[in-house]
């Protein structure tokens, strides 16, 4: 059982935090597609608290994830407020599409899941694949800088009604050579009556700036790295990756 299997409490607590993403992205699909955008794919959509706010929009949203239980709650929601059920089930390195899409994105390290170069490039052709020339692939990972350390812990807490949880997520190895990070990841549950602790570990592959760019985009002719932003999500402020940059948001323009 994965943690991602719970989406009551991840949403609650990553729930909230979607307008500086939303803004972003719609800002990013106005400035880097070519022609309009309509139709948006979300990789590893988890609960989908971006694509209900950009359906909610006006804009058409799909999205697959692993988890069925994350997909029902998505498609749960979507439902509620009168959309379609655009989610499914199913691994984001292998797929197809019947129809392409203007512009996908996957913002928070999803996609270092994909534990091996085989499935990251298996990832990257498929979307290749459901992306329309001129439209783009909004993808936000954490690099691993060549300089100074990087982030080992992070702990988010979102309360609802009676409902507490607290998310913790710390580093148990790094292993830079096979290019894994194990990570730790516990849920603290609160209600009025109970106390109750969920544990899980998982491993993102690792990226330096060149074995993002040259050894993986640099393999797929169809994308072409056109910008990169971080994770304060400012249009304003593109930035310059290089050996120190941790958070990147690249902008993977479908040629
Ligand atoms: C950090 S969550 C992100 C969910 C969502 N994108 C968001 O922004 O809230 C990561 C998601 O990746 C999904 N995932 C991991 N490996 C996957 C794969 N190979 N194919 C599809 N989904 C996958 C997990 O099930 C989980 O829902």
């Amino acid at each position: 059982m994965s943690l991602y299997d719970y989406p009551r409490y991840y949403d609650l607590v990553y729930g909230s935090d979607w307008k500086a993403e939303f803004d972003f992205l719609t800002g990013i699909f106005n400035q880097h597609v070519t022609g309009t955008t309509k139709r948006l794919l979300e990789p590893a959509c988890g609960t989908g608290r971006l694509m209900f706010r950009l359906e909610r929009a006006g804009l058409e949203v799909d999205g697959l994830d692993l988890s069925e239980k994350a997909v029902d709650y998505c498609n749960r929601r979507l439902r509620k407020h009168g959309f379609r059920e655009s989610a499914w089930v199913g691994d984001m390195t292998d797929f197809k599409v019947s129809q392409k899409y203007c512009a996908a994105f996957n913002t928070i390290n999803s996609f270092r899941h994909l534990e091996t170069h085989q499935q990251a490039l298996n990832h990257l052709r498929c979307m290749a694949r459901a992306i329309r020339k001129g439209g783009v692939y909004v993808l936000g990972l954490h690099l691993c800088p060549e300089i100074g350390q990087p982030i080992e812990e992070e702990s988010w807490l979102a309360r609802r009604g009676h409902l507490c949880v607290q998310t913790s997520m710390w580093l148990v190895e790094r292993n830079l050579s096979k290019r894994y990070e194990r990570y730790h990841m516990q849920y603290d549950i609160w209600t009025p009556t109970n106390h109750q602790v969920l544990d899980d570990e998982f491993n993102f592959r690792t990226y330096t700036k060149q074995q993002f760019e040259s050894q993986l985009v640099g393999q797929v002719a169809e994308f072409k790295i056109t910008a990169a932003y971080d994770f304060s999500y400012d249009l304003q402020r593109p930035i310059e990756v290089d050996h120190a940059t941790e958070d990147v948001v690249y902008i993977l323009k479908r040629v």
